[in-house]
């Protein structure tokens, strides 16, 4: 099933790949909150391809839903994560696709074709980038980590910015970014590039996949107290493990901006 993902999401990046710049329409599911042919188009290809090999499996896709069925195994998949990156021509989005299994991850895949890097994790197995190994990065102290968040698509009609706890982090960390792709966030702590990740209001899609590519590479993952993280519950802190505490410190001490 591994090799049988990593294929998918090669093929539904490589379109992602050529039509970059060739969107014909862009819908809006909220103000702020797109959905273009192209989202639309690499999960018919994903999910085309998982009812065929796999036709009693369910299928929890970001555009489509949920296909329910009897069977243990879950698909969940983002075509296209970095949408609105995708829509301005800046290259950083992915393909995600995560495989539950009585509830519990056991593989996911992330891939990015505007670099060719392919990151994976099977469960127990650890996690990889372009068939090498990869672990999460050794610092250990908040002022000298590089961390990356997110906003929600509802920031102008919410009180839960995430302006409160970016403005927090960006006066403890040494640095702070904004890339638009939760999945590639979490890839990024799970190499080492990111030493932490931490996003509000994210949806299974986002996180299936990259969560367990983030333990699978010995990182830890949590809700905002630094309790068990879920794909169904809307609160991630990703991290190398080392800094874990000091975030979810910085996090408890969110004032309203
Ligand atoms: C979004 C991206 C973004 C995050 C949003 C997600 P989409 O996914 O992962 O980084 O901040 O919350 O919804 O809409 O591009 O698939
Ligand atoms: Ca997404
Ligand atoms: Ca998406």
């Amino acid at each position: 099933m591994l090799n049988f993902a990593i294929g998918v999401a090669k093929d539904a990046g490589r379109l992602l790949r050529d039509r970059v710049g060739t969107i014909i329409d862009i819908g809006h599911k909220g103000s702020i909150n797109l959905v273009t042919d192209v989202d639309l188009a690499s999960e018919k290809l994903i999910s085309e391809a998982i009812s065929t090999y796999y036709p009693r499996h369910e299928i929890l896709a970001e555009e489509g839903g949920l296909t329910e069925s009897t069977s243990e195994y879950r698909w969940i998949v983002d075509p296209l994560d970095g949408t609105t990156n995708y829509a301005h021509g800046y290259p950083v989005f992915c393909v995600s696709i995560g495989l539950e299994y009585q509830g519990e991850m056991v593989l996911g895949v992330v891939y990015d074709p505007m670099r060719d890097e392919l990151f994976t994790a099977e469960r127990g197995a650890g996690a990889t980038l372009n068939n090498r190994a990869i672990r999460v990065s050794k610092v250990d102290e908040l002022v000298q980590g590089i961390l990356s968040t997110g906003f929600p698509y509802d920031i102008n009609a919410s009180k839960l910015t995430n302006l409160n706890h970016w403005a927090n982090f960006a006066m403890n960390a040494q640095a702070l970014r904004r890339d638009g792709s939760a999945a590639l966030d979490l890839c990024y702590v799970a190499c080492g590039r990111f030493d932490g990740f931490w996003e509000l209001k994210l949806s299974p899609w986002d996180t299936a996949a990259g969560s367990l590519i983030v333990t699978e590479a010995g990182g830890r993952i949590s809700n905002f107290s630094g309790n068990p993280f879920s794909n169904y519950k809307p609160e991630v802190v990703a991290s190398n493990g080392l800094i874990h505490d000091q975030m979810i410190r910085v996090l408890a001490r969110a004032v309203e901006l």
